[in-house]
């Protein structure tokens, strides 16, 4: 039975890999949520195919001792299984107005800190808890404001502090690329992956996907992988995306 962990799984394109994933009774499914004080009603719902085997874990991306903790929670929850499909995927955008001129520097760390520190410090503590299978498959969910390629193409530029942190995360998905075959051989496989512009309380009311096509293509994609996908950047139609 394969094993799905999500992070930031109680809405928007969690809440929709969550309802994906459980569509398959042999799915194991780990849904992370940020607080205790999460409501996790929709996820319940979106998970209720499949409950049994859905677990429902705190993992706080932003903070350290949470995630640890959730590698904790996430060891005893697994009994001895292993991580097939791993989706960071927890991230914010908390500061959309803020351009290169205008950058807060608190903002900016906290940006860093919840969608690069985050992805990041979960993969490492799961690799050190001996929790990945060898072919684990890891996204880090990115943006097309990841890209240097498509950032030149939007003028006026936009998110500055968000794209500066999603960029990391391209980089970040780089270095895992290297650095997980050196732990885990030659099976594993990270991509990062842009899921489009999507209708969530992210993707704001000018978005043009429905999240059940933009994670219906994302799980095809990430299904699909093979070895020779690993360190790439993808859409969520499979696509690859230029740097
Ligand atoms: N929607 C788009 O158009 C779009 C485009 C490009 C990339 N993305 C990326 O796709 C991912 C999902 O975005 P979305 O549209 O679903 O955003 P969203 O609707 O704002 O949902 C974000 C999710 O992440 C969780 N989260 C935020 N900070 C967290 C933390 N510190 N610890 C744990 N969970 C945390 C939220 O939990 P709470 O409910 O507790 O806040 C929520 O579940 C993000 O990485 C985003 O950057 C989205």
């Amino acid at each position: 039975m394969p094993v799905y962990v999500v992070t930031g799984a109680n809405r928007g394109l969690g809440l929709e890999f969550a309802r994906q994933i459980s569509q398959s009774k042999e799915n194991i499914l780990v849904a992370c949520h940020r607080s205790s004080s999460s409501d996790l009603s929709d996820l319940k719902q979106a998970a209720a195919n499949n409950a049994s085997n859905t677990h429902t874990l705190v993992c706080d991306t932003g903070d350290l001792k949470s995630i640890q903790a959730f590698i904790d929670s996430a060891k005893k929850t697994l009994e001895g299984k292993k991580i097939d499909f791993l989706i960071n995927n927890a991230g914010i955008n908390s500061v959309p107005d803020q351009t290169s001129l205008s950058i807060g520097p608190e903002d900016l760390a906290e940006q860093m800190r919840v969608n690069v520190l985050g992805p990041a410090k979960t993969t490492e503590f799961l690799l050190a808890a001996d929790l990945l299978s060898p072919k684990v498959r890891i996204v880090n969910m990115t943006s097309g404001l990841g890209s240097m390629t498509q950032s030149l193409t939007i003028n006026p530029r936009k998110c500055a502090t968000y794209s500066i942190s999603k960029a990391a995360v391209n980089s970040l998905t780089v270095q895992q690329s290297g650095n997980l075959r050196e732990k885990l051989g030659e099976g594993c496989v990270v991509i990062c992956m842009d899921p489009g512009w999507v209708k969530t309380r992210m993707g704001g009311v000018g978005a043009v996907l429905e999240p059940e096509v933009s994670i219906g293509g994302m799980l095809k994609c990430i299904r699909g992988l093979g070895e020779a996908d690993n360190g790439k950047f993808f859409g969520y139609t499979g696509k690859e995306v230029p740097w």
